[in-house]
């Protein structure tokens, strides 16, 4: 039987590292696009080739960058892949009000360029496109749908609605394997530092460890529908497999405050909070020794930043057969134990 043959984009990151091993997991022949930094960004994905190439199985990396047509063109065209899984981008919403054309060429034009390779190349290649929750924006409706109306807030929401639908566009127009996966947020050890639920159980646990505190934090009023990256990259396999493509919200259905999952994390960590004040005013203490452990930085806040997310995973549900099975409070607690356990804590 011939494998099958993959190709991830964005395998550095959270997602795509989790996405690669479970696609080597099931047999396929993994390639990945890893573009070139100064300092290497490899630590999710080490040792994957080594344990692949020992159980028999393949998973090789090329050089390549959403934002350059010829190096993406030489890799589809090398690799020919059944399956592509474009999770590239410049994922952070608060860094794209800062690099907004940088966003849109990644985010909004390469999900173009690599449509383009597969329908220029004439490929039978089912195309899976991470979309997000953060379309939704400005929350029209509660919870939010496949149907739900889009509006984005940040260069990095509007980026993502181009991405969402020139992939539809390229599923309608010209009859392509194209689906958008909306998924709301999703977590994990693995998940960037600069993301508010990494940052705080990272810095909670050097706060525990006796280190300078405090934990500085900006909107603790938005709510998120938070799951479990693992869970969450099974579902977009799930999606390629599917006869005809389509679009599907996966998320948990559940909706927590940023400072829910603040104080959720420093229960975990040990700490007990009193919050008091308001706005940027806002501040906790741990109730048993006095300590500041959280206070508000405006830096944090954005120009306009989404207040409410809550996703309906009934589609998916129904269609794909996919629920979560990791909700919030065994999250918070798999992120707090994995940053404490790191710093030789329990
Ligand atoms: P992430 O950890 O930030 O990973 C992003 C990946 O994209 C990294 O591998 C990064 O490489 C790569 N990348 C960035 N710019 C690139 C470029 N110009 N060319 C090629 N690769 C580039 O993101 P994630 O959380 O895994 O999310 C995966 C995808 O899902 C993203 O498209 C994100 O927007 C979307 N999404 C995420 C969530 C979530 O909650 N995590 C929810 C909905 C949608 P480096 O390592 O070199 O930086
Ligand atoms: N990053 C960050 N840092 N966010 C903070 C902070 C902070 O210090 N303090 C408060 N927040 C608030 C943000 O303003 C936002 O309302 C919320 O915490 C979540 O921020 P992030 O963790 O940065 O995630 P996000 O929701 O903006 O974006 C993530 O999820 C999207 C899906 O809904 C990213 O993974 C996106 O790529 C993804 O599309």
């Amino acid at each position: 039987m011939t494998r099958k043959v993959a190709l991830v984009t964005g395998v550095t990151g959270q997602d795509g590292s989790y996405l690669a091993e479970f696609l080597v997991e099931k047999g396929y022949q993994v390639h990945a696009i890893a573009r070139r930094t100064s300092s290497f960004s490899r630590d999710r994905i080490d040792g994957l080739r080594d344990r692949a190439r020992e159980n028999g199985q393949t998973f090789e990396l090329h050089y390549g960058d959403l934002s350059d047509s010829t190096s993406l063109n030489s890799i589809v065209a090398t690799t020919r892949p059944d399956e592509l899984y474009n999770l590239a981008a410049q994922s952070h919403v608060g860094i794209s009000f800062q690099q907004p054309e940088y966003t849109t060429d990644v985010v909004a034009t390469g999900v173009l360029r690599l449509l383009e390779c597969v329908r220029s190349m004439g490929l039978d290649t089912r195309f899976y496109q991470a979309s997000t929750s953060e379309l939704y924006g400005a929350g029209i409706e509660v919870p939010q749908s496949e149907t739900t109306p889009f509006h984005p807030l940040s260069p990095y929401g509007v980026s993502k609605l181009y991405a969402f639908w020139i992939s539809k566009n390229y599923r309608d127009g010209y009859g392509m394997h194209v689906t958008n996966g909306i998924l709301f947020n999703h977590e994990s050890p693995r998940r960037g530092e600069n993301f508010v639920t990494r940052k705080t159980t990272l810095e909670l646990a050097r706060i525990r460890q006796g280190r300078e505190a405090p934990l500085r934090l900006g909107n603790l009023n938005a709510r998120r529908d938070w799951g479990y990256a693992k869970d969450y990259v099974e579902a977009m396999w799930l999606m390629l497999q599917q006869d005809t493509p389509d679009d599907y919200v996966i998320a948990t259905g559940e909706t927590h405050t940023v400072r829910e999952f603040v104080a959720r994390a420093a229960e975990v960590a040990g700490f007990e909070l009193e919050w008091s004040g308001e706005g940027p005013q806002e501040k906790a203490h741990d109730r048993k020794s006095g300590r500041l452990i959280v206070e508000i930085d405006p830096a944090y806040f954005r120009p306009s930043d989404v207040e409410l997310l809550c996703g309906d995973g009934s589609k998916a549900k129904r269609t794909l057969g996919w629920e979560p099975k990791v909700k919030f409070n065994e999250l918070v607690e798999i992120l707090m134990k994995s940053d404490l356990a790191a710093l030789g804590l329990d």
